[in-house]
């Protein structure tokens, strides 16, 4: 058994890393600000409420959680706003990461996987994204996330903390009970903004028909929330045996293209979703999807629901009545 501390755990990737680690028997602290996040996702363990931003208190929170790994997925997360506000970004990304890495040593927490994310990669190079690919990112929030990358890579080398850092494309979808779900305030990812207006009879706006595509839509990998999380415990184990910085791409290896996750969409709710065209945003690759290689014979992971419509299943599920 495990004792792990969650930071993020009331956010959405972070509510469902803590269903699972309970489920497979771990003990869990949520370590949250609940800026963004929701107390009623906190179900699985006890809320610290604590923002990383307040170094005293985060290391406070470390040394009496006793833990022997921390998973961070604490962080701001639209990429638009990181543009407009970028300075908020560093603070809370890199300057949070700062503080929580600070804290690990001081407490003697030796492992710790963070949610970085595709956006270190920039525009792609690349069909499929590997590890090899460059990292140059052009938001930010990629930017923030590079950064930390780097902060880790220095802290396992000096303190011998073992760090993995998993570079998720898209997470999408639910837990299978959905009791806990995506709700983000304002949403800018794709599903739920789909399903929302199916439920709500609303307009949705995609971004550009006219992309170097079969059918001119954006092509992303979305990967399911939950084979996100069993990535994260692969990760502890792989750290058991295992110091120094470790980096892993994340998704399901298969795009999608947003004209195929409206069929999706449709298929699903058996509702027709209003959509209009509206130009293409800057900065938004035509296509992102992701290398498994790696993170399948690495970590001996795999997902267990590839399929892009039992992903939308499970996301409709929450999303038909969500509890927050
Ligand atoms: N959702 C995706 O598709 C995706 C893709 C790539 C990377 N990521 C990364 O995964 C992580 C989780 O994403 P999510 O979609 O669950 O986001 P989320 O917004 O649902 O969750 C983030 C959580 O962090 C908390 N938080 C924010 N600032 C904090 C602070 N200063 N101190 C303490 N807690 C704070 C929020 O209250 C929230 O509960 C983020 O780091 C994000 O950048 C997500």
């Amino acid at each position: 058994m495990r004792r792990v501390a969650v930071t993020g755990g009331a956010g959405y990737i972070g509510s469902h890393m803590c269903k699972q680690l309970a489920d497979h028997g771990h003990d869990v602290i949520v370590i949250d600000d609940l800026s963004s996040g929701h107390r009623e996702a906190v179900r699985w363990g006890r809320l610290v409420q604590c923002s990383l931003l307040d170094a005293p208190a985060l290391s406070l929170a470390l040394r009496d959680a006793r833990c022997d790994a921390v998973i961070h997925f604490a962080g701001a997360i639209a990429v638009g706003e990181s543009v407009d506000d970028p300075l908020r970004h560093y603070a809370i990304n890199v300057g949070g990461s700062l503080n929580l890495l600070r804290a690990m040593r001081d407490a003697d927490v030796r492992r710790i996987v963070f949610s970085s994310s595709a956006a270190i990669f920039g525009e792609p190079r690349q069909a499929f994204i590997d590890e090899a690919h460059p990292i140059d990112p052009i938001s930010p929030y990629g930017r923030s996330k590079a950064m930390v990358e780097r902060m880790l890579q220095d802290a396992a080398s000096a303190y011998g903390i073992g760090a993995v850092a998993l570079r998720y494309f898209n997470a999408a979808g639910a837990e299978p009970s959905a009791t806990i779900g995506e709700s983000h305030e304002p949403e800018t990812h794709l599903i739920p903004r789909l399903l929302r207006a199916a439920r709500d009879g609303l307009q949705v706006e995609i971004y550009g028909d006219d992309h170097p595509t079969p059918d001119g839509t954006c092509i992303r990998d979305y990967v399911h929330v939950d084979d996100l999380c069993s990535a994260h415990l692969a990760a502890l184990d792989h750290l058991d045996a295992r110091a120094g910085f470790h980096a892993f791409n994340l998704g399901n290896g298969n795009g999608c293209s947003v004209r195929e996750v409206i069929a999706a969409v449709r298929a699903v709710t058996g509702r027709a979703v209003d959509v209009r065209v509206a130009g293409r945003r800057a900065g938004d690759p035509a296509r992102l999807v992701a290398c498994t290689d790696r993170v399948r014979a690495g970590l001996g992971w795999k997902p267990a629901t590839p399929a892009l419509e039992a992903i939308v299943e499970s996301a409709w599920r929450w999303h038909r009545a969500p509890a927050y």
